[in-house]
């Protein structure tokens, strides 16, 4: 038996951007999701989640059990992966059980299709013994994201994988930040739930047409993440809060904001917060707040008396890793 577990995330700056080539900053939230892996019946995949509500049997890439919407939708893109691997390693036709858990809310921006997959990768390929770098878990678990995503940057597989606070930008090699705990993170679940594909679908048509206000905008949030990213390094965290606040105005601009969004972001701010935006694709989801630890629980109440549900994170430091 092998168990691995990979953690959540937040982005800090750039998210949409990202897509279109511009850098974004990330941070990885001690929120997990663990996959427990043991041999099963030859050519059946079971893969199984109390906490999803999700428990099915795949035989030799053929659905034994058609599971339809939300849980098809988490499945399939992990049996991806799974076969990915088995593939890799020489087993394909191997049976394996697969047990998911997850304290990562599912399709509100926090990586949890992400974390699990890394998580999957990672630990199928532990049990089936082949030695992989985390290049290679994040390039495996990046099937599942290209499966529901359509368009990804690559920056949830890569956050989950190291874990951390990485600078990134597609085609560049990611730039590893220290982690801090000088400063909380308060997540803002609107609890409405999106699709990201669409989200990034609907922005990238407007980039496609030649949108010249987007451009400007995208500039100017890349512009912001390298400005984000100096703050950072300088623990000028007053600094690190304005820009995330003008990184919210960006994102409510382009249109993936939401008015219920928009108030968790407000009231965080009133609560204390040193900067509160969005945080993923929007158009529900999750958003983040900075703050001082004196005043994170202040914050999180603010939250969840606007009708959010808060979680006060701290950084993860590890990324994967084989329990
Ligand atoms: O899936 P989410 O909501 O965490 O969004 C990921 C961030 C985007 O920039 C919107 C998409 C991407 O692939 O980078």
């Amino acid at each position: 038996m092998t168990v691995a577990r990979s953690p959540a995330k937040v982005i800090v700056t750039g998210e949409h951007f990202v897509v279109h080539g511009q850098p974004a900053l990330a941070a990885a939230v001690n929120l997990y999701s663990t996959v427990v892996v043991e041999s099963g019946s030859p050519g059946i995949i079971e893969i199984s989640s109390s906490e999803l509500g999700i428990d099915a049997r795949f035989q030799t890439e053929a659905l034994e059990k058609n599971p339809e919407g939300s849980e098809r939708s988490i499945l399939e893109p992990l049996l991806l992966v799974v076969e990915r691997t088995l593939e890799r390693s020489g087993s394909k036709g191997l049976g394996l059980r697969l047990q998911v858990k997850s304290q990562i809310p599912v399709g509100v921006g926090l990586g949890s299709s992400a974390s699990t997959a890394v998580s999957t990768a990672a630990a199928v390929a532990h049990f089936l013994g082949l030695q992989l770098d985390r290049r290679q878990i994040c390039e495996l678990a990046s099937v599942q994201e290209q499966f529901i995503h359509k368009k990804p940057s690559g920056i949830d597989a890569l956050i989950t994988t190291y874990g951390g606070v990485v600078l990134f930008k597609i085609g560049l090699s990611p730039v590893h930040l220290q982690p801090t705990d000088e400063v909380r993170i308060i997540i803002g679940n609107t609890g409405a739930a999106r699709s990201t594909g669409d989200l990034v679908s609907k922005v990238s048509h407007r980039v496609q047409l030649g949108d010249r206000d987007l451009t400007r905008i995208s500039d100017a949030a890349g512009q912001l993440t390298l400005q984000a990213v100096n703050a950072y390094k300088k623990k000028d965290f007053l600094q690190l809060g304005r820009l995330m606040n003008e990184n919210h105005e960006l994102l409510r601009q382009i249109g993936v904001s939401t008015p219920q969004l928009d108030r968790l972001v407000e009231v965080a701010r009133d609560a204390g917060a040193l900067g509160a935006k969005l945080t993923g694709a929007g158009g529900g989801g999750c958003m983040i707040a900075l703050s001082r630890p004196e005043h994170d629980k202040r914050i999180s109440k603010a939250i969840d008396a606007a009708g959010g549900r808060s979680y006060i994170v701290a950084m993860d430091r590890l990324g994967v890793k084989i329990d």
